[in-house]
């Protein structure tokens, strides 16, 4: 069965009445008037429908638990959602866990990870209560501890390894080869947890954390991460006689940015995923572990689209024709951070041949801020709304005020009905943190 990820385009898109694309019952020309552009716009029943998906491929295993990996996307509005949708949130900073608290969510059902957690941001999860922690270094271990002890607190800690796998993806995004910034090597575990059972007593150890990388396409890699998980777990358990209970797989499943690209369906990752576990715990006679996942681009990559207003043009002689539009690498690094391909139409006229070869050029002053390089789109007139797809991702996570770019808004839609939920930013709350020493007035 196909899943969101696998299609380009949030499940809501069609071309409505008046030959214009519209994404969850609302017409995007019509949402570019009404908020401005540049717009991220995100559809609802996409995100609810790849929830679904994952929940539906996991049920036959009960102890399965998915968190949402809140670097993707995180908004209060998101919480929300993936409160509703019996998610759990995987945090990566103060500001994250701020947001989730700030949105009221049960943060029980959280993990904190990252692997340099500052001394304020520990002090703000256990204060928090935090689910678990996701410990990733000695420093982070010791720390932890002794933030733990002055609370009376026994912390609830997943050790983060490196597992030494490599996936295809890019360099950048590939988080579990042996040569990594995060984790315990998995020659390092063994001193980690001599350390845990005789000083680190207010740490209560239940299980293994890794993440192999980001925009994953292969299946097999999930079978090698819980195979090198289960070895650690049945060894673990020969040696110290420690039972872990739960294992943290990570996230990493790819979506479909262009045709190019062939991601595998929810389904098809489950299926590898049980099937290893309960092979793994068979043959290793251990008790089936709780197993957490957590996806962040799978969720809501597919679900959004960025609009842009088209502005300048320019045909070099015998070169390039570039059309510039209102945004760039502050609203999407990934083209120029990551060599990142989108698809992309005009919002206002669909259905017109793609007869022109065009590079989108984004507003900043650098010539890297490139958004999408000689693509064939129909010719594109000034005031047209050019629609990137699976912007959802990574794509206000990353944003900036580079040139002091204003950060756009973000809608959420459903049914025809349209919400801001995060409004665009103004010049006063772009100055507001700026002071001026009075030795310079
Ligand atoms: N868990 C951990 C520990 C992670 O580091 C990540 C992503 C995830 C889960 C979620 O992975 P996902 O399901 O989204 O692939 N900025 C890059 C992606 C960096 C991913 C970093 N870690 C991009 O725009 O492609």
């Amino acid at each position: 069965m196909n899943t969101a990820n696998q299609s380009i385009k949030p499940v809501t898109t069609k071309i409505n009445d008046k030959g214009n694309i519209e994404i969850g019952g609302c017409d995007l020309t019509e949402l570019a008037n009404k908020y401005d552009t540049p717009l991220y716009v995100f559809d609802e029943e996409t995100i609810r429908s790849i929830c679904k998906s994952y929940k539906d491929a996991f049920k036959s295993y009960p102890k399965m638990r998915m968190m949402f990996a809140s670097k993707a996307f995180m908004t209060k509005a998101i919480c929300k959602i993936m409160q509703q949708e019996g998610f759990g949130l995987d945090l990566c900073s103060g500001g994250e866990i701020y947001t989730a608290k700030s949105a009221g969510f049960d943060m029980s059902k959280t993990l904190f990870n990252g692997n340099n957690k500052s001394y304020d941001e520990l002090i703000l999860a256990v204060e928090s209560s935090i689910g678990t922690i996701s410990v990733d270094n000695f420093f982070e271990l010791s720390l932890l501890n002794n933030i733990a002890q002055s609370y009376n607190k026994k912390v609830r800690i997943l050790l983060r390894i490196t597992p030494g796998i490599e996936c295809h993806t890019h360099e950048y995004i590939q988080t579990g080869h042996l040569d990594s910034k995060f984790g315990f090597d998995l020659t390092q575990l063994d001193e980690a947890i001599e350390l845990i059972k005789d000083e680190y007593t207010n740490l209560d150890f239940v299980g293994l954390h890794a993440h192999i990388g980001s925009q994953i396409f292969e299946k097999k890699v999930y079978f090698d991460e819980v195979d090198v998980i289960f070895n650690e777990i049945k060894r673990i358990k020969d040696k110290y006689n420690i039972i872990l209970s739960e294992i943290n797989l990570g996230g990493g499943l790819g979506i479909k940015y262009t045709e190019k690209d062939l991601p595998v369906s929810v389904y098809d990752i489950a299926e590898t995923i049980i099937k290893s576990i309960e092979e793994h715990a068979e043959k290793y006679k251990i008790e089936s572990p709780y197993v957490f996942i957590e996806p962040g681009r799978s969720i809501v990559g597919t679900s959004g689209v960025t609009l842009y207003t088209a502005g300048s043009s320019k045909q070099v002689p015998n070169g390039r024709k570039y059309q510039a539009v209102d945004g760039g690498m502050s609203d999407n690094v990934r083209p120029s951070m990551y060599q990142a391909e989108y698809t992309v139409e005009i919002a206002n006229k669909p259905q017109q041949k793609s007869d022109t070869l065009v590079t989108i050029a984004g507003k900043h002053c650098e010539s890297g801020d490139i958004l999408a390089k000689d693509i064939m789109l129909p010719e594109i007139d000034e005031g047209d709304i050019i629609c990137f797809y699976d912007t959802g991702a990574y794509g206000y996570s990353m944003s900036s005020n580079y040139n002091r770019v204003l950060k756009p808004a973000a809608v959420l839609v459903n049914n025809g009905k349209s919400d801001i939920i995060i409004n665009r930013q103004t010049y006063e709350q772009l100055c507001e943190n700026d002071t001026i020493p009075d030795r310079l007035n």
